[in-house]
């Protein structure tokens, strides 16, 4: 299997590092042949080359099985307004450009992490929902999108076409099928025209998912229920922004934003990643935590059918985390290195 390697900014390098570790021994266990290709993105791919996506990256993702990518951002660009190139501009090109629409977000819930969630245990025991998130369209690309000659007005544009929405809405309510069979369906119908695409689409499918129970959710009312009722969730879908926000609201609830994967999906490859950002903070550091992009190569390895060598990535972390081998941000003193070593010892 070709997998590329897009490390990108921050503590991206150290995290993918380790991902690949845990690879390399499901590939001895499993007598598979991984070949890693490795790619610039953001901000590291704006120095060598001025383009946080270039062509060649492109290329690359397109020749692999499968993409494994670390993180993007850099302070440098964050608070400069008339930056040209961003390094999120990459991201969204390469999301755009692989034809990632939907945005995969588990939140797992390890038991021996309850004690660290925000959230009373008895409220957050059990909770195992996926977030499905539209990931190439809405307000982050929709045009026209700038600023008036006089710099005093900006706009953005949020726009849906059928065709966007109901892939996604199949993709969501394929997944609950194979789960409780709930989909909430999140939305801002009382206000905004997409929205309410959005929920006549929803209702127009409903019939042909008959199994499964369809529940709508205003997003302000969403974002109260997950820290209120984090059990009561199954599949949720929702438009980009929205999902943008709810899944790092969601995250919290596991005890560490560190520990989310995700996972990437459209036409052709597929992209796996941790949701956090790049934590510049710490970069260099041997502080991050690894296990949502460990993770993220689990996903990685279930999507291509290896459900059992994920299953084992899996076994493996949680191993880790009940013996308390974690990195600082679950309370525990090991290194970013140590953490993944661990993890690939215990393969
Ligand atoms: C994410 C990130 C990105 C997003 C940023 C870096 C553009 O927050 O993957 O959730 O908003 O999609
Ligand atoms: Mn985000």
């Amino acid at each position: 299997m070709k997998i590329a390697l897009l490390p990108g900014d921050g503590i991206g390098p150290e995290i993918v590092r380790e991902a690949v570790k845990v690879l390399d021994a499901i590939a001895v266990k499993y007598n598979h042949k991984f070949e890693y290709t490795t790619a610039l993105t953001g901000a590291a791919a704006i120095d060598a080359v001025g383009d946080p996506y270039p062509q060649e990256t492109h290329k690359v993702c397109q020749e692999s099985d499968a993409v494994l990518f670390g993180a993007i951002g850099d302070p440098r660009f964050d608070n400069d307004p008339k930056a040209k190139v961003r390094p999120e501009q990459g991201l969204l090109r390469m999301r755009k450009q692989l034809g990632l629409y939907a945005n995969i977000r588990p939140l797992v819930m390890f038991d021996s992490l309850i004690d660290r969630s925000p959230l009373r245990a008895e409220r957050v025991r059990g909770a195992d929902c996926v977030f499905v998130r539209e990931l190439t369209g809405g307000i982050y690309f929709g045009r026209p999108q700038g600023r008036t000659e006089d710099g005093n007005t900006a706009y953005d544009s949020c726009v849906y076409t059928r065709e966007e929405v109901e892939r996604i809405l199949h993709l969501a309510f394929s997944l609950a099928r194979t789960r409780r069979k709930l989909l909430t369906v999140v939305d801002k119908a009382n206000v905004l025209a997409t929205s309410r695409l959005w929920r006549q689409i929803a209702k127009e499918l409903e019939p042909q998912y008959p199994d499964v129970q369809v529940d709508y959710m205003f997003v302000d009312n969403a974002a109260m229920q997950i820290i209120q009722r984090p059990t009561y969730f199954d599949v949720v879908v929702t438009e980009n922004m929205f999902g943008d926000i709810l899944t790092d609201e969601a995250s919290v609830i596991s005890g560490s934003l560190g520990l989310l994967p995700s996972a990437s999906v459209g036409a052709q490859v597929a992209l796996f990643e941790p949701i956090h950002g790049s934590y510049p903070q710490a970069a260099g550091k041997n502080i991050a935590n690894p296990m949502a992009t460990i993770l993220s190569a689990a996903m990685l390895l279930e999507h291509k059918g290896f459900v059992e060598e994920g299953k084992s990535i899996r076994n493996a972390v949680e191993k880790a985390i009940s013996a308390g081998v974690v990195t600082e941000d679950l309370g525990g003193n090991f290194k970013t290195s140590e953490v993944g070593e661990y993890v690939a010892k215990h393969i």
